[in-house]
């Protein structure tokens, strides 16, 4: 039986896909996050990729606080660039099956037409950049799949629809930007995409490239608030704002919206729209 190793565990990302291993009989798993596994230290992964025999690598860890990475490139450069590195030479090393995260922020949003793999990056934030860098090393490796994916949330780790639901605790109206465009994408549908990718690796063949990720649609910061708010049936007013009004450390893309055919042709993916995905989050975090 084929083995995956999931990194950063413990994320929004691992965590959904912890969620459904038990029911994919297929494969092996084994979970990691920093205390088990530091992707930033080869002398654990040395010694764990000697311990331990591996088919895939699903490289879920990453250091995620977009503002924050603004004054502290070094430890962002270190995971999401050196650290990859790490895993890119032990997967070549072992033969292994090279799967990993990234994001729509190496793309700059001043463009105005869905961003397909092939569309000129040029992040412009620390994390951005980091990521872009990731992306590269990942890229210098023919097993490497990178499936970049936008505005991820959870009912696991700190995401946007989470925080709206704790302001909406505390407060009767908030403020939120319109003017910036894009896909939330559900992290149990990216997991399931995941291993439906991994299934079809083995069934048919691992191709290696960028895919982008995310649900089906386009909305915008403001519209998503008022569909949580909506579904939830939560009393909270919703004031769309302009992105100056809301001055962050890192700059977002203005525009991030993916363009998915390339990951849907290719694996024959069927891709749910945002917001029945996010009825299908609240429901499963009332559960
Ligand atoms: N969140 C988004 O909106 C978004 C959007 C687009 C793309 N992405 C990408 O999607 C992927 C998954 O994101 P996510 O939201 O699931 O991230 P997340 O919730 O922040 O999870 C990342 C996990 O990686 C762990 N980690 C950090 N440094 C590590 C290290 N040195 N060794 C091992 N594990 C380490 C983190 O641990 P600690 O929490 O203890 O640091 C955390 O458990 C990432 O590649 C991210 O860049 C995310």
């Amino acid at each position: 039986m084929k083995t995956i190793l999931v990194t950063g565990a413990n994320g929004q990302l691992g965590m959904e896909i912890q969620n459904i291993a038990s029911d994919v009989k297929k494969f092996n798993f084994i979970f990691t996050d920093i205390p088990t596994l530091d992707i930033t230290n080869e002398i654990e992964l040395s010694a764990f990729f000697e311990k331990n025999k591996i088919d895939y690598i699903v490289n879920c860890a990453a250091y995620t606080a977009v503002d924050k990475a603004e004054e502290n490139e070094k430890l962002c450069t270190q995971i999401n660039n050196n650290a990859v590195k790490n895993l890119v030479e032990f997967s070549k090393e072992y033969k292994i099956k090279f799967i990993t995260i990234s994001t729509d922020y190496v793309f700059n949003g001043k463009y105005y037409i869905p961003y397909t793999e092939e569309s000129e990056t040029s992040p412009n934030s620390v994390y951005g950049n980091s990521k872009r860098n990731g992306e590269i090393v990942a890229l210098s490796y023919e097993n490497s799949i990178i499936i970049r994916t936008s505005w991820l949330y959870s009912h696991y780790g700190n995401n946007f629809v989470k925080t709206m639901l704790e302001l909406s605790k505390k407060h009767s109206e908030i403020k939120v930007i319109f003017d910036q465009i894009g896909t939330p994408t559900y992290a149990a549908d990216l997991a399931e995409a995941i291993i439906e990718i991994i299934r079809f690796s083995e069934d048919v063949e691992f191709k290696s490239g960028i895919y982008n990720y995310s649900n089906e649609g386009v909305t915008s910061w403001y519209d998503f608030a008022k569909a949580i708010f909506r579904i939830t049936k939560t009393n909270c007013k919703v004031k769309p704002i302009e992105t100056k009004d809301y001055p962050t450390l890192a700059e977002r893309p203005h525009y991030s919206i993916l363009n998915k055919s390339k990951i849907k042709n290719t694996f024959n993916l069927f891709i749910p729209h945002w917001e029945d995905s996010l009825s299908e989050c609240i429901k499963n975090h009332k559960k």
